[in-house]
């Protein structure tokens, strides 16, 4: 049986909304989920072709509790719930069992299916946390820097992300975690462009990399280079994006990073909120403050469409082999 994973690896996209919800308690909540994973990909199909230049998709995950309490049986090797981090600043661990990540080139096609999707789901679940995230000029963030230059794309992109033989059962899936910033605008806009560049590693305006001559090591792009200890690169795919709300002055970034394996994202982490060396941290976080805090397993796409209430004891990732 041939694995299709979801659409982890697909192209940036201009808007999304991530819905991160918890599980309502009983059964009918259990299997209305379960009845979501296999109705999915037939929700994306029919609100997708309504604009068939939207490049709408949409990722469902599970955090770790949900997993067993949804799946049972076998489980993702690395799956476990969004560890806190309490360094310099603190990276808080919140509720969410259940993350819908949808993508498209417009608002309205991410509002009309995250509309389907809750008005089937009803009462099975309660959203902890809805954002709205749009691109910003030259795909900038709220800090005003061009974000996603160092995605790898391709087949790196799909080498970084997708699950392979390290967790037979479950390859071609994927890990993500998200957190959601709220950024000191204010203070970041009082700095100037120069701090600001050395805080990212980027200059501003041309996004250049700045050379490692002058770029400092607690820079944003310094802590977040990690390597194995060959040295070869260990790379996440991201797609971080603006949201905000004027009237209430709350400007953020929404990261969500995928990657194989969560420990790349963990280790990233560590780097920007305790620092590499310890003390050496994130300066960015001195005008970024992490409100959310999530871990999800994303399985393929071949494990949603059979994991209907049917199917659920037959729905046991390891008979769910490649090939
Ligand atoms: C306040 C939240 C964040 C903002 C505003 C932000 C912004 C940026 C910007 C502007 C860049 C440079 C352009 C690029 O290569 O994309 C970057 C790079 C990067 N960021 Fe973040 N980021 C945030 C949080 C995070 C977190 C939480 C992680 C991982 C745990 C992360 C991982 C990375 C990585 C891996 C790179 C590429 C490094 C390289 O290879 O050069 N970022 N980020």
């Amino acid at each position: 049986m041939t694995i299709e994973s979801q659409a982890v690896a697909s192209r940036l996209s201009r808007s999304a909304i991530f819905l991160v919800a918890t599980l309502n308690e009983g059964d009918d909540s259990l299997n209305a989920v379960r009845a979501m994973c296999g109705d999915l990909a037939g929700f994306v199909r029919a609100v997708g072709f309504r604009d068939l230049d939207g490049g709408l998709s949409c990722i469902m995950g599970f955090g770790s509790e949900a997993w067993d309490r949804l799946f049972g049986g076998a489980r993702p090797k690395e799956l476990h719930p969004f560890r806190e981090i309490r360094g310099r600043y603190h990276a808080p661990a919140t509720p969410g069992d259940v993350l819908f990540h949808i993508r498209a080139r417009s608002m309205d096609l991410c509002f009309e299916l995250a509309m389907q999707i809750m008005a089937r789901l009803g009462k099975a679940v309660t959203i902890v946390d809805e954002t709205h995230g749009f691109k910003f000029f030259d795909q900038r963030d709220m800090v005003g820097f061009v974000d996603g230059t160092e995605n790898p794309v391709g087949q790196e992109s799909i080498d970084a992300v997708l699950i392979g033989d390290e967790d037979p059962a479950f390859a071609g899936g994927s890990y993500v975690i998200v957190q959601k910033y709220l950024h000191d605008l204010d203070g970041w806009n009082a700095l100037p462009v120069e701090r600001q560049e050395g805080i990212i590693g980027r200059r501003k305006l041309s996004d250049i990399e700045l050379e490692d001559a002058v770029k400092p090591s607690s820079a944003h792009n310094a802590l977040t280079s990690i390597t194995d200890e060959d040295g070869n690169e260990l790379k996440i795919v991201r797609d971080n994006m603006p949201f905000g709300e004027i009237g209430k002055g709350a400007f953020g970034t929404y990261f969500i990073g995928y990657s194989r394996s969560p420990s790349r994202i963990e280790r990233m982490l560590q780097n920007m909120f305790i620092g590499d060396p310890p003390g050496n941290y994130d300066r960015l976080l001195d005008f970024s403050r992490a409100m959310t805090g999530s871990l999800f397993f994303v399985p393929p796409a071949t494990f949603l469409g059979s994991a209907g209430p049917a199917a659920q004891s037959s729905a046991a990732p390891a008979s769910r082999k490649a090939g």
